[in-house]
């Protein structure tokens, strides 16, 4: 046995490989970077490879429009009964008593729980309409429906509240005690433990850099504005429903979740469950956008009824529920000040912010206004309040979206202010080069320079163009895993957790491994969705197709690395001199000297070669590291132009033509990222113009808790809109993919904003922006009890 100095094996654990790095087309240049001898060798660029980077269409498209496709609702198991919640009529409310009996004396009844405790202070307490108060689980839908009416509870009405702005009163009604408000937000929201509470108001979370005052005090141009924003409710197609099968050997739950491992974890802790006796498992999604990261009040309550009639158990929520107690975008104000020199340099920014989550955390504005442009002075002041209203959670770029919505205009109106083009503006502050070239092409596609002047048209329509920008983070999960198997009949599967939340998942890591194995990614047969399999990362924070296509690729090529072994005596060469392209295993100097794919696999001494890798660090390490979790060196970009007709008789706007410009690291998909971008423009553009969740004063009810009067962007709202994705190659992992879920979000409704400003020279600053809201701004019709 022969022994090596350590330095050498140090040595030998690395090798150094150069990588593109840069914007294709435009800035690509190598980086010599130094990387673990596990890990595949570097990617060429897009152009060179055979499937990544290609639009191919999503493995799952026929089985989606065929129906062939299984949710969670399609989900039916022997014996499975049907769960119902009772919810609460009332905003604020002490429960005295509940007698469930009548319930529980029903013939189809099989479990009734009670959520709300009569007998203990916290647990009595519902503190908006929609609230679980108990729930039943019967053989049919029309028999717990029917039962859950049995239920009898008394309650004491409390005083409540549920406008923002009348919370925030000293004399206001409380949500909570100091005792019993929640401790803490959501990670990543500024809202961190520990803040003091005053009536409703929780914090602020400051964040300072510099002085301010000085930094104002040295200014030519100030810009100080409020803008505020909605709530906006998550309304996925596919609503939220879960089958929970308790059984004596283990608890198993098909749910339609972002996260299933994360899910696994949580069930094991809440049932007191070793993590080996949970399993998850989700096959089709039809979206979460943030509402699905947990297992929710409605999940609990599903195991129960399940443990308590010793059967699975289904609930799947209604569109009120959906609408009430499923999350929401938080509802926001805030004051942004700016300060600037005349050249445009920014001296300060400050920033307060007041939003409510309802009876949750979560409802500050972000650090957009902190970190996408250059500023040597900033204060923040961030401030969660709380309303008798369904508790807000994640919702598609938290606080950037209304953060943007302040920040964006606010650098507009600078602009005006200092008689600076808004993008020449933002080429003095933004150090993004990344948002620098997205400018340029966007603002070439968009054409900007036929723009006029703000209100410079005449005739009642008017049309105006506007820009706005983004910055997110680029999310990693550490903890994200693939396996990679090769079985003897050269079939190829791919095993892990990670679910699909109906972005395309399964796709890219199809294309990943076809990639590395020289197949069509139609062969690659995808086993995912399921914490039997590995655990994969979540599909919340634009981080899934970062997270789990490094590993994926890594797999595949461990895999193939040890296919060669076995092929490489056959082809007379070494492993080192195999290569795979076209189904076939060749020596790279002499073509003629091939093996199939599938040939190789038969001589396999196993049924199948298995590899497993997960997330590696970048190759140049994190930004920041939280757990699993961490934050890549470089964030993500994204440049948005909106134009707009704005007709003044009747104030409707419409957004005839969006150009999305966006960056998301390598692209593997163009297709399915395009698909991406559109849903996240129509998002934002529904937000601008519609969406709004009215609660009533008087009774705290959501007065329009459907999808008829809760009005969403429908298909003749739909602006053109021309995505343009750049390849943006950072040399810092195995697939160097990055997301585009959150950043495609961001902009749209400040562009949209900011090309109302050009086509009218009114500036609107809350939403959203409905003929009346714009009818009142251009002084046609008195304003109305929300815009006084
Ligand atoms: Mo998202 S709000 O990270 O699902």
């Amino acid at each position: 046995m022969s022994t090596q100095p350590m330095t050498r094996q140090a040595e030998e654990s690395v090798r150094t490989v150069s990588l593109p790095v840069g914007i294709s087309g435009h800035d690509l240049k190598e980086v010599t970077r130094e990387i673990p001898i596990d890990e595949p060798p570097p990617l060429a660029p897009n152009e060179e490879l055979a499937v990544i980077g290609k639009p191919i269409p999503r493995h799952d498209a026929r089985a989606k429009v065929t129906g062939a496709a299984r949710f969670t609702v399609d989900v039916a198991l022997p014996g499975m009964l049907y769960g119902r919640i009772l919810r609460s009529p009332l905003p604020h409310a002490r429960v005295r008593a509940i007698d469930v009996s009548a319930a529980t004396g029903h013939r189809d009844v099989r479990a009734v729980v009670e959520v709300a405790r009569p007998d203990d202070a916290s647990a009595s307490i519902l503190r908006y309409v929609g609230a679980p108060v108990a729930a039943v689980a019967a053989v049919s839908m029309a028999a717990a429906e029917e039962a859950a009416k049995l239920i009898r509870v008394d309650y004491e009405p409390l005083p409540f509240v549920v406008d923002l702005n009348e919370a925030r009163a000293p004399d206001a009604p409380r949500v909570f005690d100091a005792a019993s408000a929640p401790a803490g937000s959501p990670s990543g929201y500024p809202a961190p433990a520990g803040l003091a509470l005053q009536g409703n108001v929780r914090g602020p979370a400051v964040v300072r850099r510099g002085e301010v005052s000085s930094g104002f005090a040295q200014a030519d141009v100030l810009v100080e504005e409020e803008y505020s924003t909605q709530v906006q409710t998550h309304c996925c197609l596919e609503p939220h429903a879960i089958v929970a099968d308790w059984r004596a050997d283990g608890l198993t739950v098909y749910m339609s979740t972002q996260y299933t491992a994360g899910l696994r974890h949580e069930l094991a802790e809440a049932f007191g469950l070793p993590l080996s006796r949970v399993r998850v498992i989700v096959e089709a999604m039809g979206g979460g956008f943030g509402s699905k990261s947990t297992l929710g009040n409605y999940g609990r309550v599903a195991v129960r009824l399940s443990q308590q009639a010793h059967a699975p158990v289904r609930v799947a929520l209604d569109r009120s529920e959906e609408q009430t107690d499923a999350g929401n975008r938080p509802a926001t104000w805030q004051r942004i000040r700016l300060g600037a020199r005349r050249d445009g340099s920014l001296t300060a920014i400050s920033l307060s912010s007041y939003g409510t989550a309802g009876v949750a955390l979560g409802a500050g504005v972000w650090s957009t206004a902190e970190s996408m442009y250059t500023c040597p002075n900033f204060e923040g002041a961030q401030h969660d309040v709380f309303t008798n209203a369904g508790p807000g959670c994640a919702m598609r770029a938290p606080g950037a979206v209304p953060g943007a919505w302040g920040l964006e205009q606010a650098v507009d109106e600078l602009a005006e202010r200092l008689a600076i083009d808004p993008l020449a503006l933002r080429d003095r502050i933004d150090p993004s080069p990344v948002r620098r070239e997205e400018r340029r092409i966007g603002a070439e596609r968009i054409g900007w320079s036929g723009r006029h002047a703000p209100g410079a048209e005449g005739g009642p329509i008017k049309r105006g163009i506007g820009v706005a920008q983004s910055l997110w983070y680029s999310n990693v999960q550490i903890n994200a895993s693939c396996e990679v198997r090769v079985l003897r009949d050269g079939s190829v599967e791919v095993r892990s957790g990670v679910q699909d939340i109906g972005t395309g998942t399964g796709t890219v890591l199809a294309q990943v491994v076809a990639e590395v194995l020289g197949l069509a990614p139609s062969s690659i047969n995808l086993r995912i969705g399921d914490t039997e399999y590995p655990a994969g990362p979540p599909s919340y924070g634009s981080r899934a197709t970062a997270s789990i296509t490094p590993p994926a690729r890594t797999a595949a090529w461990r895999v193939l690395q040890a296919l060669y072994r076995e092929a490489a005596p056959l082809l007379e060469a070494s492993p080192a001199e195999l290569v795979a392209s076209a189904g076939r295993i060749a020596v790279r100097s002499d073509s003629t000297r091939s093996i199939a794919f599938a040939d190789a696999a038969a001589r396999l001494r196993t049924d199948f070669l298995s590899a497993v890798a997960s997330r590696a660090d970048d190759y140049d390490g994190f930004r920041r590291r939280m757990g699993d979790a961490a934050i890549a060196r470089q964030d993500l970009g994204g440049v948005q132009f909106a134009q707009v007709a704005v007709d003044t008789e009747t104030g409707i706007v419409r957004v005839e033509r969006v150009v999305a410009v966006q960056d998301c690291g390598r692209p593997i998909n163009p297709r399915q990222i395009e698909s991406q971008v559109q849903g996240g423009v129509l998002m934002g553009m529904s937000f601008a113009l519609l969406e709004d969740r009215v609660l009533d004063r008087r009774s705290g009810r959501m007065l329009n808790a459907n999808l008829e009067q809760y009005k969403l962007a429908g298909s003749c709202d739909i602006p053109q809109i021309d995505v343009i994705v750049l390849e943006s190659y950072r040399g810092t992992s195995a697939t160097d993919a990055y997301g585009i879920a959150e950043p495609s979000n961001i902009a749209t409704a400040p562009a949209i904003g900011n090309a109302v400003y050009n086509a009218l020279g009114v500036r609107i600053r809350s939403l959203p922006m409905t003929p009346a809201a714009m009818l009142a701004a251009l002084g046609k019709v008195p304003k109305g009890p929300a815009e006084s």
